[in-house]
């Protein structure tokens, strides 16, 4: 795991997005895993101004949304297939034929969830992984005990979830109790992960998730199984680490091949 501390969330999005913004110079056809909620918003901005100012080209791209909610229709504003077109799929020019989001209205579920799975294989995998954490250490929407194993299915959204999601919709009752969600083995099978995070809310995941066991209680720990992770926070997001010094001093100290910036 590779841990980055910057200064502020201006500087999360615009460092995590030089991140992206290198595997799609790689490989123009790379196959992005996208989240949404507000943690990425930052690093869609950054990627969607160097589009615009012709230095980057997403049309080859393809795209799996990491989750989707269960029970709102596909055109509700809030639907993460909205959010997708919305935030993703227009402001980076991608083809949105080439963009998937879990079927969230599916009347079999069970299958919708396999057809997903084989999707992802059949792209190739996951090049890179954009990933928030919930306060609850949640990544993707596997709430604490999920099994590191699991692959897309259906969750049920814990209680300070959906009290974190009502910002979103116009009233508390509204968020949706169930999601479709990529699973920690889905992730984990990513070849690169890419995880934001801003303020001091997030503090106490971010340190469990760094630092802590590998445990149920914190999902977003299993990425310390993962081979190439980088964790892009603001000094806030990272007030909980106890080596936030030496992760400064690594990264000043980086080897010039090794950076993306
Ligand atoms: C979103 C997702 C979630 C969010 C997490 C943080 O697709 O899978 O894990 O990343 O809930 O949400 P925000 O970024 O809104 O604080």
């Amino acid at each position: 795991m590779e841990i980055v501390i910057v200064r502020d969330a201006d500087e999360v999005g615009r460092v995590a997005a030089l991140k992206i913004a290198s595997v799609v110079q790689r490989d123009p056809e790379a196959v992005l895993g996208l989240a949404t909620g507000s943690s990425p918003t930052g690093i869609y901005a950054s990627l969607a101004a160097r589009v615009a100012a012709g230095e980057l080209d997403f049309s080859r791209a393809s795209g799996f949304a990491l989750d989707e909610y269960v029970g709102i229709p596909l055109e509700h504003p809030e639907s993460y297939a909205s959010v997708i077109e919305r935030d993703v799929v227009v402001p980076l020019g991608m083809d949105a034929s080439k963009v998937r989001v879990p079927d969230g209205r599916a009347s079999d579920i069970e299958a919708a969830v396999v057809d997903y799975e084989q999707a992802i294989a059949d792209a190739g995998g996951i090049d890179i992984q954009i990933l928030g954490i919930g306060a609850n250490g949640h990544i993707g929407f596997n709430e604490p005990t999920s099994s590191f194993a699991s692959r897309t299915r259906i969750k049920t959204l814990a209680p300070q979830t959906r009290a974190d999601n009502a910002r979103f919709f116009d009233d508390p009752s509204q968020v949706p109790t169930h999601c479709l969600t990529q699973g920690l083995g889905t992730i984990l099978d990513a070849h690169e992960v890419v995880l934001v995070a801003q303020g001091s809310a997030k503090a106490s995941a971010v340190a469990g998730m760094v630092e802590g066991p590998l445990g149920a209680m914190c999902p977003g720990s299993a990425l310390q199984l993962h081979r190439h992770a980088t964790i892009v926070v603001d000094e806030a997001a990272a007030s909980l680490l106890q080596l936030a010094d030496y992760y400064r001093y690594t990264y000043a100290n980086k080897p010039v091949w090794q950076r993306f910036e």
